[in-house]
């Protein structure tokens, strides 16, 4: 706990205006527009209880903040809480007991009867003891359309990866970029997994990304979708941006005609007051293959040597998982809950497809969840060198990328 948080702390209780109201430091890396709007609506609930949301926002999305807050843990200085995505992230910090044991908490709360789906809680949960509170379900599953630059170039808004592809042409003489991409390498990495279940596959993407098998690498069918991602690299040419939300509101001006994002893009078509189905579309899994993966965001909750600060650890803990924070964070967030027995308020076109692809049960595990940090890195900087050397082709990155995956079996 930072000295100043403690401080606070200890006013706040000696104050005794709100007997034992407590300071945490909460971090994360939601920062655009939407991702901002939607953490307010966690720190509103917060601040209600008579406690207080100290926000630890670090901006460059999470490949900059997890080391940042990983260092502020080793050093001693650990935030209250942190967000990480659902899966292997944390493992190491649980490992060496770093993380405070919530099972108390999810006892009480309920959590195995409510989290849905329950792999969610799995991923929360090592040697039977649970170490996160989720909060989301979060799909990299998404292809995002700007109706008004189709309409500019003449043509139908697309319905699958195909059609899109073959619009190309029309979209540049046009004047409109095809494919929004921005600079980091998480979003070619994560764009080239989704293009992968899209085009070839939920079976061969299993077989690589959860059975670490390479010779379906190096088979045909994703040698396609390496093919397929040098296209998609001619495809971005012409828009030079950094950050996710970048790439979004080139979307949402019309520059561009198309983003392969995860649905936190959602929260940023709100804020910009655009409408699912009148001014942008969504097509799940590319219209190509209608699934969704089951990432997300849950937080964890360094172990502190402060009994007041536990509690309110706890609290925060359940807090995140009640039905009214769940609507409230979701609903802006462009996230879909994680407890099946809540409704969200008012559902667009996009999220109810979103919601029904759930109810059906077409899900498919995140990458997070099967690939350690370190392969994921890897595969990032690989597939980020690959979108920056033009020189480089769909046949070299095949064979790295199969080198990687051989590695890490
Ligand atoms: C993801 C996270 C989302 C979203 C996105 C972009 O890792 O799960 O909540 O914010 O990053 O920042």
């Amino acid at each position: 706990m930072k000295l100043t948080t403690k401080l606070l702390a200890a006013t706040a209780i000696v104050s005794a205006t709100s007997a034992g109201a407590v300071d945490l430091e909460v971090m994360h890396w939601w920062t655009s527009g939407g991702e901002a709007a939607a953490v307010a609506e966690f720190a509103k609930a917060w601040d209600a209880t008579g406690n207080t949301w100290v926000d630890g926002a670090i901006a460059g999305g999470g490949d900059v903040a997890r080391p940042v807050m990983v260092s502020r843990i080793l050093g001693g200085d650990p935030p209250a809480a942190f967000q990480f995505n659902h899966g292997l992230q944390a493992q190491e910090l649980i490992e060496a007991g770093l993380m405070l044991d919530l099972t108390d908490v999810a006892e009480a709360e309920g959590w195995e009867d409510i989290v849905n789906p329950p792999s969610l809680l799995d991923a929360c949960t090592y040697e039977g003891r649970v170490y996160c509170a989720p909060v989301n379900i979060h799909s990299w599953q998404w292809m995002w359309l700007s109706n008004a630059a189709f309409e500019k170039a003449g043509l139908e808004v697309p319905e699958s990866w195909t059609e899109f592809v073959a619009d190309t042409e029309a979209l540049r003489e046009a004047g409109v970029v095809p494919l929004a991409m921005g600079g980091q390498s998480w979003q070619q990495s994560g764009s080239f997994g989704v293009m992968v279940v899209a085009l070839a596959g939920l079976d061969n993407w299993l077989a690589v990304n959860r059975d670490k098998d390479a010779s379906v690498v190096r088979g045909e069918a994703y040698g396609e979708v390496f093919q397929a991602f040098a296209d998609a690299r001619d495809m971005a040419e012409g828009l030079d941006v950094q950050d996710w939300n970048q790439a979004t509101n080139a979307v949402i001006t019309g520059d561009a005609a198309a983003q392969i994002m995860g649905d936190w893009a959602q929260g940023e078509f709100a804020v910009a007051g655009m409408t699912a189905g009148e001014d942008y579309s969504c097509l799940p899994g590319l219209g190509e293959v209608a699934i969704l993966d089951t990432g997300g965001d849950a937080f964890y909750f360094p172990v502190v040597d402060d009994p007041e600060i536990t509690a309110a650890q706890k609290e925060l803990a359940a807090l995140l998982l009640s039905p009214e924070v769940q609507v409230a964070f979701n609903s802006v967030k462009g996230s879909l809950p994680i407890r099946g027995d809540v409704d969200l308020t008012t559902v667009n076109e996009c999220t109810q497809k979103g919601l029904d692809l759930l109810a059906a049960g077409n899900t498919m595990p995140s990458g997070n969840q099967l690939i350690s940090p370190d392969v994921n890195t890897q595969l990032n900087d690989l597939m980020t060198e690959f979108w920056n050397t033009p020189s480089m082709t769909a046949e070299d990155v095949q064979e790295r990328y199969a080198q990687i995956i051989e590695s890490a079996s």
